[in-house]
């Protein structure tokens, strides 16, 4: 199975026209389309329903998604995800679906840090409860995995899980990118690749501490690595459960490979990842 992943698309209510091309591609290249977060700008509805329609040159394959932090700005949260899941989107949120006999567990995720440096519930109760928060959604996570019996599985986030593919970014917002906590369940079940977006200047791969492919697919990291390609990252599970080349690209991802060194980029805001 080929699964065609991008992330960040940040669709805003003037781009009509704008996505068309690229999901057509990956409906041609692809026997699933992913979309990790940040599916739109402002996350209002009428920037949802723009990109509800720019799916449709890609209405013959199923599309998995996640929503990111910029599709909860507006509060709608809930009509995103309506308005998306009538558009035929799997709309995952701590749910497991189960596509020509692979696995697909989603959920957004939650910034807190990483590794010994990640923020801890302790002191205040607004720091406890915006650690509560990643612990329910790695937990949301667990339970999606969990309920998954197929042998290959995809793993779909908009917070990255680990450190490696944030790195690029600032190091002072780095616990704004993601959360170690996303990882545990990654150790604790079979995983074969797992995508994320939000680190618009991260590094494109990296490996989970039991060495499980981690691709940050967020479009600027995607057009970055491979300007004047469709930006869409191709993973190919039948390549023995790796990841195949972007559209377009004729180097083929290599199990122990290490991670390709990204340029550092000028810092963007955070509200903008
Ligand atoms: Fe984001
Ligand atoms: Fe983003």
């Amino acid at each position: 199975m080929k699964i065609a992943t991008v992330g960040d698309l940040h669709c805003k209510k003037t781009a009509r026209g704008a996505f068309e091309p690229l999901f057509a591609a990956m409906a041609a290249a692809a026997d699933v389309i992913v979309l990790c977060g940040d599916l739109t700008d402002y996350g209002t509805a009428d920037e949802a329903r723009v990109l509800a329609g720019e799916i449709t040159p890609a209405k013959d394959v199923p599309i998995v998604a996640v929503l990111g932090n910029h599709d909860y700005e507006s509060g709608e949260g809930e009509r995103l995800k309506e308005i998306f899941s009538d558009a035929g989107v799997r709309l995952l949120d701590g749910d497991a679906c189960e596509i020509g006999g692979v696995g697909f567990a989603g959920v957004k995720g939650m910034g807190g840090g990483f590794g010994v440096r990640a923020l801890q519930p302790w002191g205040e109760e607004i720091i406890k409860r915006f650690v509560r928060e990643a612990v329910d959604e790695a937990v949301k996570l667990e339970s999606a995995l969990a309920r998954l019996t197929t042998t290959q599985r995809v793993v779909v986030l908009h917070y990255s899980p680990i450190q490696e593919t944030v790195q690029g970014e600032p190091p002072e917002i780095f616990p704004f990118l993601g959360s170690s906590r996303l990882e545990e369940p990654l150790l604790r079940h079979p995983v074969s690749v797992v995508v994320h977006g939000h680190a618009h200047h991260g590094r494109f791969e990296g490996r989970t501490r039991n060495g499980v492919p981690v691709y940050n697919v967020c479009v600027t990291v995607l057009v970055r690595r491979a300007p004047g390609l469709p930006p869409y990252w191709l993973v190919d599970l039948d390549q023995a459960g790796t990841a195949g080349p972007q559209a377009g690209m004729t180097e083929p991802m290599t199990a122990g490979r290490p991670p390709s060194a990204e340029s550092r980029e000028s810092p963007d805001q955070v509200r903008a990842l």
